[in-house]
C-alpha cells in the first residue's frame, strides 16, 4: 500500500529549544518509519519580521542539522530548505490572486504578531498563511503535523485548495489539490516556559532563561532549571490548575525518562524542588547528549550536511514542479513555448 504523505516545518528564527523537540520534532521522527515524509526549513517564513542576515543564514542550516541530529533519517525524510524551491513563492503568488482578503482579515497569529511588530509590519507578514499553504499543498500531503496555534492557518489551505482551486478549476470533479488533514500534536507535549507555567517555551521569549535550547551546555541547563519558576508547595504533581509550574517540570521528566504519568507522579509526589530540580537537570542534560554529539559531528562536515539537503532539494522539487505545473495548466498560464 501506498504510504500516506507527511509535510511540515519550523522557522530558521533561533536555536531549537525543548519545546519544538518534544512537541514537534520528536513526532516528525516517529512518522518517518511508515510514512513518506518531507520536512522543510521555512527561511521565507523566518523574512516575515526582520532577521540579521548571519544570523539568519547560520540558523537555516543549523536547523536543517539538528532535525537530523533530533533523529530525522535523510534515509526516510527528504529535508529541504524552502528558499531553494522556487515554486513555494510562485504558487503563493498564484494563491494569493484567488484568496479573499477577508479570509486572511481573521488570521489571529497576524493580528498577535503584528502587535509585536508595531509600525514595522510587512505585507509578508499578513500573506504569512497564503505562503504556507502553498508550502504545504504543492507536495500533495495527506497529513500535516503542526501545533494548535497552526490550525487555523491550515484550515487556511484546506478552504483555499478546495473552493478557490477544485471546485473553481478542476475539470470532471477533478481534485488538482489533496485536501490536507492537520495532525495536531498531542496536548501532553507542550513544554511551557521556565519562567511561567501558563505560556509555552518558545524561542521568542526575550527571556532566554525562559528555555533549554538543545544546544545548552550541561552547566547552563542546571543553572536554568535551577532558577525555574517554582512555588511554595512540597511534591510534584499534575494537574493542579494552581500549579503550572510543577505540571511542566513533572511532565517533561515524563516524557524525557520515558516513564507514564503515573509512575513519575509516584516517583517524586514526595520530593521537595531542592531534590527534584538536580533529578530533572541530569535527565535533560543526559537525553541532549547524543542530540549534540550528532550536531556537532553533522555542522563540522558541512560538505556531508550540504549533499543530505542538496538530495532533499531535488526530491522537494520533482514534486513541488509537477503541482506547480498542473496548477498553471488549469488557470490558463501557458507552457513555455
Ligand atoms: P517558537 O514559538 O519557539 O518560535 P515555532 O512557532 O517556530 O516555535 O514552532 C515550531 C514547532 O514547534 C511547531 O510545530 C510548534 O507547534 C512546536 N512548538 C513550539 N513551541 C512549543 C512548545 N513550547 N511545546 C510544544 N511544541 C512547541
Ligand atoms: N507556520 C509554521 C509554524 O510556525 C511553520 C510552517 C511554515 C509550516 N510552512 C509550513 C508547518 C508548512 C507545516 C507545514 O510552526
Amino acid at each position: 500500500m501506498k504510504q500516506k504523505r507527511v509535510l511540515s516545518g519550523v522557522q530558521p528564527t533561533g536555536a531549537l529549544h525543548l519545546g519544538n523537540w518534544l512537541g514537534a520534532i520528536k513526532n516528525w521522527v516517529d512518522l518517518q518509519h511508515q510514512h513518506d515524509t518531507f520536512f522543510c526549513v521555512v527561511d521565507l517564513h523566518a523574512i516575515t519580521v526582520p532577521q540579521d542576515v548571519k544570523t539568519l543564514s547560520e540558523n537555516t542550516l543549523s536547523t536543517a542539522a539538528m532535525y537530523i541530529a533530533c533523529g530525522i533519517d535523510p534515509k526516510k525524510s527528504s529535508i529541504f530548505i524552502q528558499s531553494h524551491i522556487s515554486a513555494h513563492c510562485e504558487l503563493c503568488w498564484i494563491l494569493n490572486c484567488l484568496t479573499p482578503i477577508n479570509w486572511m482579515e481573521r488570521m489571529i497569529q497576524f493580528k498577535e504578531k503584528a502587535l509585536k511588530q508595531g509600525d514595522n509590519v510587512s505585507i509578508g507578514l499578513f500573506d504569512y498563511p497564503v505562503l504556507m499553504a502553498a508550502d504545504i499543498l504543492l507536495y500533495q500531503p495527506d497529513l500535516v503535523p503542526v501545533g494548535e496555534d497552526q490550525k487555523q492557518h491550515l484550515e487556511l489551505a484546506r478552504n483555499i485548495a478546495q473552493q478557490r482551486i477544485n471546485s473553481r478549476f478542476g475539470k470532471d470533479k477533478e481534485n488538482l489539490l489533496k485536501i490536507p488533514d492537520a495532525l495536531i500534536m498531542k496536548q501532553g507535549a507542550k513544554v511551557m516556559s521556565l519562567n511561567d507555567g501558563r505560556n509555552k517555551m518558545s524561542k521568542s521569549d526575550p527571556n532566554a532563561n525562559s528555555r533549554i535550547t538543545l544546544l545548552d551546555p550541561p552547566d547552563l541547563i542546571l543553572k536554568k532549571i535551577k532558577k525555574a519558576k517554582t512555588d511554595q508547595f512540597i511534591g510534584l504533581e499534575f494537574n493542579n490548575p494552581d500549579r503550572p509550574e510543577a505540571d511542566n517540570l513533572l511532565n517533561i521528566y515524563s516524557i524525557l525518562s520515558n516513564k507514564s504519568k503515573e509512575a513519575s507522579y509516584e516517583e517524586c509526589k514526595e520530593m521537595g524542588w531542592g531534590m527534584f530540580k538536580p533529578l530533572l537537570a541530569e535527565l535533560v542534560i543526559d537525553s541532549l547528549k547524543p542530540i549534540q554529539s550528532q550536531y556537532k559531528e553533522l555542522m563540522d562536515d558541512k560538505e556531508g550536511l550540504g549533499n543530505i539537503i542538496k538530495s532533499g532539494n531535488e526530491k522537494a522539487n520533482e514534486i513541488s514542479s509537477l503541482t506547480l505545473q498542473k496548477i498553471k495548466d488549469a488557470i490558463g498560464l501557458i507552457n513555455k513555448l
